[in-house]
């Protein structure tokens, strides 16, 4: 077929090594937080209905504690390896953390649709995903531009789809870059459902 597929939307996803190990002091950590984050737990009231995230409060996670440091090393390399895979001109740059912070969401929590804007490249790390709980949305940053444009095909390929839900696995993170609209749906599950976000950026 004379067709060629042009600026393409990239998604990492990848397992991290030593996860098992790492989430049980992860685990213990993003409890121990919401405990003590009295502000935190205030600023999800109004923001994150339902659920706990320190992003309003405590939002340098891996300044903070030696076990988010070490979860952003591991992370290091996997961003490296997506900012290969965009070619993105890192001479006498350097993509680094900027933000990490934790989520949690019992049943009913969801998180709307929106964007990183001063970032790079965001992401989660999946602490706990009970089995039936929700992945990361991701969506065709196109709809907004699409006048007049047939729905797709029921099994349309997955490049073609508007929309996708990438599944979140315990141990495992999820690499997009900043502009990329995204939503997490409710957790229909008593079991909490825990991850850690992250931006990298440049300047
Ligand atoms: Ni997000």
């Amino acid at each position: 077929m004379p067709v060629e597929r042009l600026f393409p939307t990239l998604v990492y996803s990848a397992r991290l090594a030593g996860a098992a190990h790492l989430n049980e002091r992860l685990l213990r950590e993003c409890r121990q937080l919401r405990l003590d984050d009295r502000a935190g737990r205030r600023w999800s009231v109004k923001n994150y209905p339902g659920g706990y995230t320190s992003y309003g409060s405590v939002c340098r996670m891996h300044q903070l504690s030696p076990t988010f440091a070490q979860l952003q090393r591991a992370l290091d390399g996997h961003i490296g390896a997506f900012a290969r895979a965009l070619d993105l001109d890192l001479t006498d740059r350097e993509l680094t953390m900027t933000d990490c912070w934790v989520n949690i969401m019992p049943r009913g929590t969801a998180h709307g649709l929106h964007i990183h804007p001063l970032s790079t490249i965001s992401g989660t790390y999946y602490v706990k995903t009970p089995r039936g709980c929700p992945g990361l949305k991701v969506e065709d940053p196109r709809l907004s531009r699409m006048m007049a444009a047939p729905p797709r095909r029921t099994g349309a390929r997955r490049a073609n789809q508007p929309w996708i839900m990438l599944p979140a696995q315990a141990g495992g993170a999820l690499l997009f870059e900043s502009w990329l609209r995204h939503e997490v749906p409710a957790n229909p599950l008593a079991a909490e459902r825990i991850s850690i976000s992250f931006n990298y950026g440049w300047f």
